[in-house]
C-alpha cells in the first residue's frame, strides 16, 4: 500500500490512512482554509506572533474572490468629512443592518479600521489620495459621510496584493489548487481537514491544532451572481455546519443593484458587478422610459440608498414593464468628464471599452445580482470561535457584522479588522501540540475518501445541471421577493434535487465536473438554510422581503440559528445584543446621507 508524501518547507508529513485510498497527511499548527483577504490577514497576525499557519486556496496564489471587491473599504478617517467617527460608522452599519447585527462585533470592527487602513498604506496599498496626501474617500450607499477609501475601482485586488506580499515576507506557506471537502470533527472538536489536489487528483489530510474557515460566502448558489461560478458556493458555512457549528441568518442574501445584463456583453459577464462606486461618483439610474425612477422610491437618498432598497426598486421597474428588452435598467455616468471616469473608475472604463461601450458617452444595462451572504457561521467576535473546539471562522463565511443588509465597503473592512483579531487570538493559544487523532477520525477520513471515489463514478446525474437547477430554484423561490407558499415549494424541490444528487457522474477528480459535484454538496446545505430561514422569518427586514409579511416586526428582531440534529436541520432564535451608549448616541443623532450634495 503506497503512501504518498508531500512535504513543504514548513509542513511535516506523517503516516497516511492505511486504506486502499492513499492520501498524504500534512501537519500544521493552524490551517487557514481560504486565501482571500480574511485568510491572509489572519495568517499575517499568526506569523507576526511566531506561529506559521498553512494557508489553503482553491485557485492559484493571489486569485481569490477578494480581487472582485471593487469599490472600496470603509473607515471613518474623516479625510473629507471631519464630523465622521467610528461610532457613526457603527451606527450606519446597525441602521442598515436593521439591528440584527452583533453591536459589539460591529464596534470592534469600526474602532480599528483607521489603524487597518494606515497599516495597509504602510505595507504598500496605493490608495487614492486627496491633494494634501490624505487617503481619499468617496460616497457609498446609505452612509452618512464619505467613508469609503479606494484604489480606483480595484480596491480588493490592491489590498490582496499587499496582504499576500506581507504574508510572503513573513514566510507564510501557501498551498494552491486544493479543494477542502470535509473537516475532521467529532462534533465537539476539530482535528483538521480533508480534501484533494485539484491538479493531480491526490487526496490530502491536513492535521491541525486549529482550523480557520475563511472560505467566503454562498451568493453563487443563485443563478445570477456577481462572483465567478467557482467561488462563493457555500464551502465555508457548509463545512462548519457539517462539523457541528451553528449557522445564523442564512435568509439574508444581498442582491447588488447593478450586475451586468444584456446580450451585448456576452454570457460570461452576466451578473458581474458594475461597482457601486459608479453611483458613488454620481451615476444615475434610468428606466427604459428615461425616468430617473429612484425619485419615486427614495427622493432623499436616490441612487445611494441602501442596496436592498435600490435592488427592489430596479426589480419593480422591470416587473412593471419599465425595464429594457434585456430585463434591466440603465446606469449612466456619461455626464461626468471622461478623464474623471478614467481616474476614479479605471477598471470599469476599460472593461466596458473592451466590450465596445464608452462609459463617458453612453449608459450600461444593469439588474440586481446575488452578491453577498450576510448569513454564515455564528462566531464570537473577540476570538473567531465557533463553539466547536479548534474551529474558527472569519470574513464572509461568518454572520453577524452586517445584520439584515450589508453596507458597501464593509466587507473588506470586516476581513482585515477581524482577520487580525482572530489571528492574534490564535497566536496566543499557540497550538504547538496537535491533539491526538482518535481512531474514529481515521475511519472518518477513510470513509470520506471512499465516498469521493464513488462520486467520481458512473451515476446518472450531471452535477453541472443540478447546480444550474439549484440556482434557478433559489432565484424562483428565495429571490428578492419571497412568500410562504413558494418557499415551501422550494423546499420540496430541494428535497428532490438532494435525492438526485446521490447519483452523480462526477468524472475525474481533476475535472471541472468533479468540482461541480463537490460544490453541489456545499450548495445544497446552504440552500436549505436559506429556504428554511426565509420561510420561518415572517416579516420583511433588509434584504429579506416577504410579500405576505411586509414590514418589520419587533418580535422578529431575532437572529435565526441553524444546527445539525438527528432530525435534520433544526432552527432556533436568539435576541441580538444592544448597542453601547456611544453608538446609541450616534444613532439618536440621526445622521443621514444627503445625496443631493453630489449633484
Ligand atoms: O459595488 C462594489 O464595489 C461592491 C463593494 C462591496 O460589496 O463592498
Amino acid at each position: 500500500m503506497t503512501r504518498n508524501r508531500s512535504v513543504g518547507d514548513d509542513e511535516r508529513a506523517i503516516d497516511g490512512g492505511g486504506t486502499d485510498t492513499d492520501y498524504d497527511v500534512v501537519e500544521t499548527p493552524v490551517l487557514v482554509i481560504g486565501a482571500g483577504a480574511a485568510g491572509a490577514r489572519t495568517a499575517i497576525s499568526l506569523a507576526e506572533n511566531g506561529v506559521l499557519p498553512l494557508v489553503i486556496g482553491k485557485r492559484g496564489h493571489g486569485d481569490a474572490h477578494t480581487t472582485w471587491a471593487a469599490g472600496g473599504i470603509n473607515a471613518a478617517l474623516g479625510s473629507r468629512d471631519l464630523e465622521d467617527s467610528p461610532a457613526i460608522h457603527a451606527a450606519d452599519t446597525l441602521n442598515e443592518g436593521h439591528f440584527l447585527n452583533d453591536p459589539a462585533g460591529v464596534e470592534t470592527v469600526t474602532d480599528v479600521m483607521s489603524d487597518r487602513i494606515r497599516e495597509l498604506e504602510e505595507w504598500g496599498t496605493p490608495f487614492n489620495t486627496t491633494d494634501d496626501g490624505a487617503v481619499e474617500q468617496r460616497y457609498f450607499g446609505a452612509q452618512s459621510f464619505r467613508r469609503t477609501c479606494f484604489v480606483g475601482d480595484r480596491t480588493g485586488e490592491a489590498i490582496l496584493e499587499t496582504l499576500i506580499g506581507k504574508a510572503q515576507e513573513l514566510g507564510v506557506p501557501y498551498r494552491e489548487n486544493v479543494q477542502i471537502t470535509k473537516l475532521l470533527s467529532d462534533g465537539e472538536r476539530v482535528y483538521g481537514a480533508l480534501g484533494y489536489d485539484m491538479e493531480n487528483g491526490s487526496y490530502r489530510c491536513f492535521r491541525a491544532g486549529a482550523v480557520v474557515l475563511a472560505a467566503g460566502g454562498y451568493s453563487a448558489v443563485y443563478d445570477r451572481h456577481s462572483s465567478r461560478d467557482e467561488e462563493n458556493n457555500g464551502d465555508g458555512p457548509a463545512l462548519a455546519y457539517d462539523a457541528g457549528a451553528r449557522l445564523m441568518d442564512a435568509e439574508f442574501v444581498q442582491f447588488h443593484p447593478t450586475g451586468m445584463v444584456g446580450e451585448r456583453y456576452g454570457e460570461q459577464w452576466e451578473g458581474r458587478l458594475v461597482t457601486e462606486a459608479v453611483r458613488g461618483e454620481g451615476g444615475y439610474l434610468f428606466n427604459a422610459e428615461g425616468e430617473r425612477f429612484m425619485e419615486r422610491y427614495s427622493p432623499e437618498q436616490m441612487e445611494l440608498d441602501a442596496r436592498d432598497v435600490v435592488a427592489r426598486a430596479i426589480a419593480r421597474e422591470i416587473a412593471e414593464n419599465r425595464g429594457t428588452e434585456n430585463g434591466g435598467v440603465y446606469l449612466d455616468i456619461s455626464h461626468r468628464e471622461q478623464s474623471f471616469i478614467k481616474e476614479r473608475l479605471p477598471s470599469m472604463y476599460e472593461r466596458f471599452a473592451e466590450l465596445g461601450v464608452d462609459l463617458a458617452e453612453e449608459p450600461v444595462e444593469v439588474a440586481p445580482t446575488a452578491h453577498y451572504s450576510m448569513g454564515g457561521v455564528d462566531i464570537d467576535f473577540e476570538t473567531g470561535e465557533t463553539g466547536v473546539e479548534g474551529l474558527y471562522a472569519v470574513g464572509e463565511t461568518t454572520a453577524g457584522i452586517h445584520g439584515a443588509n450589508r453596507l458597501g465597503g464593509n466587507s473588506l473592512a470586516e476581513t482585515v479588522a477581524l482577520g487580525k483579531i482572530v489571528g492574534d487570538h490564535l497566536a496566543e493559544e499557540g497550538f504547538a501540540d496537535l491533539p491526538a487523532l482518535p481512531a474514529s477520525q481515521k475511519r472518518l477520513a477513510e470513509e470520506h475518501f471512499a465516498g469521493l471515489e464513488a462520486m467520481a463514478g458512473e451515476g446518472s446525474e450531471d452535477p453541472e445541471h443540478l447546480i444550474e437547477e439549484l440556482g434557478d430554484l433559489l432565484e424562483t423561490y428565495a429571490g428578492i421577493l419571497r412568500e410562504e407558499g413558494g418557499l415551501s415549494e422550494g423546499l420540496d424541490a430541494l428535497a428532490d434535487l438532494r435525492e438526485r444528487a446521490g447519483d452523480l457522474a462526477g468524472g475525474e477528480r481533476t475535472s471541472r465536473s468533479f468540482e461541480y459535484a463537490v460544490d453541489l454538496g456545499f450548495s445544497l446545505t446552504v440552500a436549505e438554510a436559506v429556504l428554511r430561514g426565509a420561510r420561518e422569518r415572517r416579516e420583511s427586514r433588509g434584504a429579506h422581503f416577504r410579500t405576505d409579511f411586509e414590514g418589520k416586526r419587533e418580535e422578529w428582531r431575532r437572529n435565526l440559528l441553524y444546527e445539525r440534529s438527528l432530525e435534520g436541520m433544526s432552527l432556533e432564535t436568539r435576541v441580538p445584543g444592544e448597542p453601547s451608549s456611544a453608538i446609541q448616541e450616534a444613532l439618536d443623532a440621526g445622521y443621514e446621507l444627503d445625496y443631493h450634495q453630489l449633484e
